[in-house]
């Protein structure tokens, strides 16, 4: 893994969207992987604004989301389709045909996990993947317990991701309690890995990720095992780790 320390969420944001342009820039084609949540909005809006300035064209980019809400149709506010609209996708001119989210409302969802995971493979899987990290270590949806073997899977989301996830909804109980994610083995199929890590929310998830040992009850400790990871984090999220040389191995 490759550290990036940077000052604070501002810095860590356009470091971020510096890294991916160039890679939009330099490719003909290319296969990104979108998270959602609070980390990578600030990513998003330095996109658009290099978009607005510079009009970065997307035309020849296709993109797959780590996970959605089961249960949230496209059209709610809170579904993570509405979120990569509205904090993305509208401001850009990436084609709308080109961007996948699963599905929360499939009908038969474990068929849209399978046709989820079969169309990233006949894109030619995922060439930069972009992560967050929960506190209690989920990429994606993965919870702790995960199997590091799973594919795009439904899972039972962990208390304490509801409960950091509230602030996004009216009251706990809107909040669903399931949720459709690419999974582990989905995530590190990916050619590239960028992980961005923000705040003291994440102190903990840092250290773990960096000093604890590779195991399922801490799902990102398996970015250890990846090729191509860079970790792009701040000051506040790296406070407790104290082996920060472990990480720029
Ligand atoms: C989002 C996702 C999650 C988040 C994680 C951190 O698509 O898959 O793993 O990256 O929950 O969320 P924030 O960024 O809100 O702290």
């Amino acid at each position: 893994m490759k550290l990036i320390e940077v000052k604070d969420y501002q810095e860590m944001s356009q470091v971020a969207a510096d890294y991916l342009l160039s890679k939009v820039k330099s490719s003909n084609q290319l296969t990104l992987g979108l998270a959602t949540g609070g980390t990578p909005q600030g990513l998003y809006e330095a996109l658009i604004n290099d978009h607005k300035q510079n009009r970065t064209s997307y035309q020849h980019v296709s993109s797959f989301n780590l996970d959605e809400y089961i249960g949230l149709s496209g059209k709610h506010p809170n579904s993570y389709y509405h979120y990569m609209n509205d904090h993305l996708f509208k401001h850009i001119d990436i084609d709308s045909k080109n961007t996948h989210i699963p599905s929360g409302k499939a009908v038969d969802l474990e068929k849209e996990c399978e046709a989820y995971d079969e169309k990233i493979c006949l894109h030619g899987g995922i060439d930069l993947q972009i992560l967050g990290i929960g506190s209690n270590g989920h990429i994606g949806f993965n919870e702790p317990g995960t199997s590091f073997d799973t594919n795009t899977h439904i899972v039972d989301l962990a208390q304490s991701t509801r409960e950091a996830n509230a602030r996004y909804f009216d009251s706990m109980d809107e909040v669903p309690s399931q949720a459709i994610t690419m999974g582990i083995s989905s995530i590190m199929k990916s050619k590239e890995i960028l992980l961005l890590v923000s705040g003291e929310a994440k102190q903990v998830a840092m250290k773990k990720l960096v000093e604890g040992e590779i195991s399922e009850h801490f799902p990102a400790s398996i970015l250890n095992r990846h090729e191509h990871v860079t970790v792009i984090a701040d000051k506040e999220a790296l406070a407790m780790v104290k082996g920060l040389e472990l990480l720029n191995r």
